[in-house]
């Protein structure tokens, strides 16, 4: 086809790739282009704007490294993440709600025993955390692997403080033989997620703020259950109708309160929902 032009230009590129063998993938190459061709008309792209977005898309990729995901980031403000958690975890009736990733995650965090202090040396004020883990149908997890991470008082993840020799607020530990989990931390603040790269730009230039209201994260995994990523959200936190990724859940919001022995407690039940593939299994 040759004199292609802004009137059938869409129909041309869906034609090249009518034939891709993999059904999803022709689904998702053909939906692709139809919404980058409408995003496209509608704002009247220009070539220099077209340009400015991918010298955007270029940093954006080249801060990414081991201990920074710029591209996660980017997903996450777009709500992206977000829509996509919403749409694939519902929870099930009484299970407990998903929420977004997020960047800071490492994989292979320090195993702890039960009680062990996770914020080794973080600042913050210390806390105790507890936990049970249960099925839907209230019984306890029990061995479940628990990979737990937060930022410290100043708002850091230790994967932001280059200076550092070893893991800070972060650790994986097991549920007990009564899906219990107890854990020693420190109290979780709000912080802005990273400005100083492409997404604190694209922040600026709307007017946003960057800020995520204090949280504790958990992925929790156990043969026969769906894996769980979520947080848990201090009550009390100013951001938590403003959350710069859009993550709050009303159901994951937790008191952190003054324990008797000083210091604060937080207590939180999760429950899993079963494995949609093994429900399958005789
Ligand atoms: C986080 O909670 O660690 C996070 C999530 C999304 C973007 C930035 C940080
Ligand atoms: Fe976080």
């Amino acid at each position: 086809m040759r004199n292609i032009d802004e009137t059938t230009i869409t129909q041309a590129v869906l034609e090249r790739f009518a034939d891709t063998p993999d059904p999803r993938h022709r689904r998702i190459f053909e939906s692709l282009v139809r919404h980058l061709h409408g995003f496209a008309r509608e704002v009247r792209l220009t070539e220099a704007e077209w340009g400015q977005a991918i010298d955007f898309l270029t940093r954006t990729g080249q801060v990414c490294d081991a201990r920074r995901q710029e591209f996660i980031l980017l997903s996450d403000v777009l709500g992206l993440s977000m829509l996509t958690v919403a749409m694939h975890h519902d929870g099930g009736e009484g299970c407990t709600e998903s929420t977004v990733f997020g960047p800071f995650h490492v994989a292979g965090a320090p195993e702890i025993d039960q009680g062990e202090d996770i914020a080794r040396g973080a600042p913050g004020m210390p806390c105790e955390v507890a936990a049970t883990v249960r099925g839907e149908d209230g019984a306890p997890v029990a061995g479940a692997l628990v990979d737990v991470w937060q930022a410290d008082a100043e708002g850091l993840y230790d994967v932001q403080r280059p200076e550092l020799d070893h893991a800070q607020n972060r650790a994986r530990l097991r549920t007990d033989s009564a899906g219990a989990l107890r854990f020693r931390a420190v109290v979780p603040q709000a912080y802005p997620i990273p400005t100083d790269g492409p997404v604190g730009e694209l922040l600026r230039a709307a007017g946003r703020h960057p800020w995520r209201p204090a949280h504790l994260h958990f992925m929790i995994a156990a043969p026969g259950y769906e894996t769980l990523v979520t947080h848990v959200f201090r009550a009390d936190d100013a951001y938590l109708d403003s959350d710069a990724v859009f993550g709050v859940r009303q159901s994951l919001l937790a008191q952190w309160e003054p324990a008797p022995q000083g210091g604060y407690r937080m207590h939180h039940d999760f429950v899993l929902q079963r494995s949609r593939t093994a429900a399958a299994v005789p």
